[in-house]
């Protein structure tokens, strides 16, 4: 149901300078066809390789431009604009508008809208390879994920310029069903994942159309307003999953505890602390295809939260602290029934039995996958940069070379991509 209570559900549709708008006119006539109002604002840019009068014609409205004069704003604020919407979207997402997003900028219709909506926004980047993987657009894109904006894309191929890499505006399927999903039409989301793809053989990435989650970091667990119970865990591992997993084209929520590492580009990231808020966030994110569990996830919390700070008095014992056991996020997604991930994978951090111990807590726990790694005193491995992983599943047990945590995050992404696709394939078969 729209925000607006009872009508259509309405998308504000932003569409910069790219090669790549053409494919918003097919996003439009998809979201038409599920009964989404779209409204249309185009940018000096965007009107360079798109005109206003095919927007108007799928959109069945008006197309708002920098033309946007007076007559238009005394019909339809700039506020207005951006208010009626249930969903901002920018697409495709120039290097230019996100950097003037992030600045928070306001020279021109487009990104007065964006800073003057209460609503949530979706950009999908399409640029140049060298242009995304500029340090400035990595910045500004890591400020707006930050900011709470969701990101999708880009995904990989040969690109309009002549080059190869990422930075190609996601399929019009996919961004609708991104689009579909995040008003609330899971049903019609769905359906356009499922729709047969259009072979891409220029680059279609294996992991597009997917869902993915990923938890990352240590939490904390509050004793009282300034004292928390924390582990060593720096995340760098669970972020590079996410990482990973973005770069083969998944669509990504990274549930994170305290680190010093910088969101993910690519990656919507949720900052939560204690255990609790973690399995909040990582059940707000489901349905996923894959949910992988690399957070060091404190096994208990404080039974009762001092509500001020716990005095030192002279004279008395040291409180005792009481424990309480906190939820296992890994074994609740891993027992979800209907809603369990097609893919649960967790990570198994021991110190001596290492391979057998993991082996058992893949089958205590529920989940498909294990990567069992040494955590003892000396192994570098908390905090460190490398990882040396045993990979268990229901076939055996695999060790794989110590290599880099980015390393092991691009192998198991690899695998996932493989069991997924395998996967489908087998379900189209039947
Ligand atoms: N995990 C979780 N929620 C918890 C505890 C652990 O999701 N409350 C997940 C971790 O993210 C990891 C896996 O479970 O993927 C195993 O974590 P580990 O700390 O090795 O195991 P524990 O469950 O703590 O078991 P033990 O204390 O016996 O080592």
């Amino acid at each position: 149901m729209s925000e607006q209570g009872g009508g259509p559900h309405r998308v504000l549709l932003i569409v910069s300078g790219g090669i790549a708008a053409y494919k918003v006119l097919e996003v439009i006539r998809r979201l038409r066809t599920h009964g989404v109002a779209v409204r249309c604002v185009l940018t000096r840019a965007g009107a360079q390789f798109v005109t206003p009068l095919s927007l108007q014609a799928l959109s069945e409205d008006k197309v708002y431009d920098d033309l946007f004069s007076l007559t238009d704003e005394s019909e339809m604020g700039h506020i207005e604009l951006s208010r009626q919407a249930d969903l901002l979207v920018v697409a495709p997402a120039s290097a230019d508008i996100l950097a003037r997003m992030a600045a928070g900028m306001a020279d021109d219709l487009a990104t007065t809208v964006l800073l003057a909506t209460d609503k949530p926004v979706l950009v999908a980047p399409a640029m140049n390879v060298r242009m995304w993987e500029h340090p400035a657009t990595r910045d500004n894109l890591a400020t707006l994920i930050r900011r709470g904006v969701s990101v999708i894309g880009p995904s990989e191929g040969a690109m309009a310029c002549g080059e190869y890499g990422p930075g190609r505006l996601v399929e019009p399927d996919q961004l609708a069903a991104a689009i579909l999903r995040r008003l609330g039409l899971e049903s019609a989301a769905t359906e356009q994942d499922t729709a047969p793809k259009q072979s891409a053989p220029d680059g279609g990435l294996p992991l597009a159309g997917r869902r993915a989650l990923v938890t990352s970091g240590p939490t904390h667990e509050p004793i009282d307003p300034v004292r928390y119970i924390a582990n060593r865990s720096s995340g760098r591992q669970g972020h590079a999953i996410a990482e990973a997993l973005a770069a083969l084209g998944a669509e990504v929520t990274l549930v994170s505890g305290p680190t010093q590492l910088p969101d993910p580009p690519g990656v919507t990231t949720v900052r939560i602390e204690s255990a609790e808020e973690m399995l909040a966030a990582c059940n707000h994110a489901l349905p996923v295809d894959v949910a992988i569990c690399a957070a060091a996830v404190a096994d208990w919390k404080v039974a009762e939260r001092a509500p001020g700070k716990i005095k030192k008095q002279q004279g008395t014992a040291p409180p005792a602290l009481e424990l309480a056991e906190n939820p296992d996020i890994l074994r609740t997604l891993s027992a979800r029934g209907k809603a369990r991930p097609q893919l649960v994978i967790g990570f198994a951090a021991e110190t001596d039995r290492v391979v057998e111990r993991a082996v058992a807590k893949r089958q205590s726990k529920g989940c498909d996958w294990m990567l069992a790694n040494d955590v003892a005193e000396g192994t570098g491995t908390f905090g460190g940069d490398d990882n040396a992983i045993h990979f268990v599943t229901a076939d055996g047990v695999e060790d794989w070379p110590r290599q880099t945590k980015r390393a092991v995050a691009e192998t198991l992404a690899r695998r996932v991509a493989a069991h997924l696709g395998a996967a489908s394939h087998d379900e189209a078969a039947e």
